[in-house]
């Protein structure tokens, strides 16, 4: 049997639900926590709206339950799923959106994702990150100002990305640490680094959320990224990615972290073509990055 519409809901059935959310309602009154009683307030009210407005089954009640019991038990200190479902849910770039207007030019923040470790290696100023981790080498420089414009020096820049395998050093097995680093901007704001052009590779999807994105023909895959995050003081700390342009990925990511503003032209250049620190790579290609970060003041 299906379930009734809410239009069809008879009144003397409609006047039992909106009591039940009033008497709901009532019983947060008391919160001495005007925050806590604001958002528990809004949450039974949008709950109940979207039980009635879908006219919820008990099944489907109980698989749901369901879905939420299997993300805990799956959930380790190494594996978080119950941010992976706020983010295929988007609900944690909507988080981000609302937290971090874009304001006087600053850079845009994206979702900082499971893979950030405390505790990265430092790299000189035109270092290299992947440190053995397979890839094509991606020399990525830029500068770091405040939204005056004015070099922001001695900056902490935190950038990590996935191998040409498509995993973080901390996926494997053994103790590695690779495709990871921090370095710091110069007198001028500015830095460089070698790291891996980006590739694409799967959110982790062998749990629920996994099964939820194919049961509802979603690919688990992210547009290919490399992740920053730059601290400096005075300045509002700034996690973000930066995306391939062109990439089939950008349209489609998996956790809707990709913005316009983010997509950077990673230039390829033949095996045997120069690089900026004058290298020479005749047996591979390499690709090169442009990412200028402007901080908002704290
Ligand atoms: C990532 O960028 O690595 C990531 C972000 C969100 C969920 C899973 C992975
Ligand atoms: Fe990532």
């Amino acid at each position: 049997m299906s379930p009734a519409t809410p239009d069809a809901v008879p009144d003397r059935q409609r006047q039992v639900e909106d009591d039940l959310v009033r008497t709901v309602l009532a019983s947060f009154d008391d919160a001495d926590d005007p925050r806590l009683k604001e958002l528990m307030q809004s949450l039974v009210r949008h709950l109940h709206a979207f039980i009635r407005e879908v006219r919820l089954t008990e099944t489907e009640w109980q698989q749901a339950i369901d879905f939420l019991t299997a993300a805990g038990h799956i959930t380790t200190d190494r594996r978080q799923e119950f941010v992976l479902l706020s983010d295929v849910l988007g609900a944690s770039m909507q988080t981000i959106n609302v937290n971090n207007a874009a304001g006087e030019g600053a850079t845009e923040a994206t979702v900082v994702g499971p893979f950030f470790v405390d505790g990265s290696p430092e790299i000189p100023l035109g270092g290299d990150l992947a440190a053995g981790a397979p890839g094509e080498p991606c020399w990525v420089e830029g500068t770091v100002t405040d939204t005056k414009g004015n070099p922001v020096r001695g900056a902490r820049l935190e950038v990590w990305e996935a191998d040409d395998d498509g995993f973080y050093d901390v996926q494997y097995d053994e103790e590695r640490v690779a495709g990871r680093a921090h370095l710091f901007t110069d007198d001028q704001g500015a830095y460089a680094f070698w790291g891996l052009t980006p590739t694409p590779y799967p959110i982790p999807h062998d749990g629920p959320v996994g099964k939820l994105l194919d049961r509802t023909g979603r690919s688990p895959l992210r547009a290919p990224h490399l992740h920053f995050m730059a601290t400096a003081s005075g300045l509002r700390t700034l996690i973000t990615h930066i995306f391939v342009e062109g990439d089939e990925l950008l349209a489609r990511d998996a956790v809707f972290g990709v913005k316009e503003s983010l997509i950077k032209n990673f230039t390829r250049h033949k095996a045997g073509t120069p690089t900026p620190d004058g290298r020479a790579w005749p047996e591979h290609t390499w690709s090169r990055v442009r990412f200028d970060i402007v901080l908002q003041q704290a």
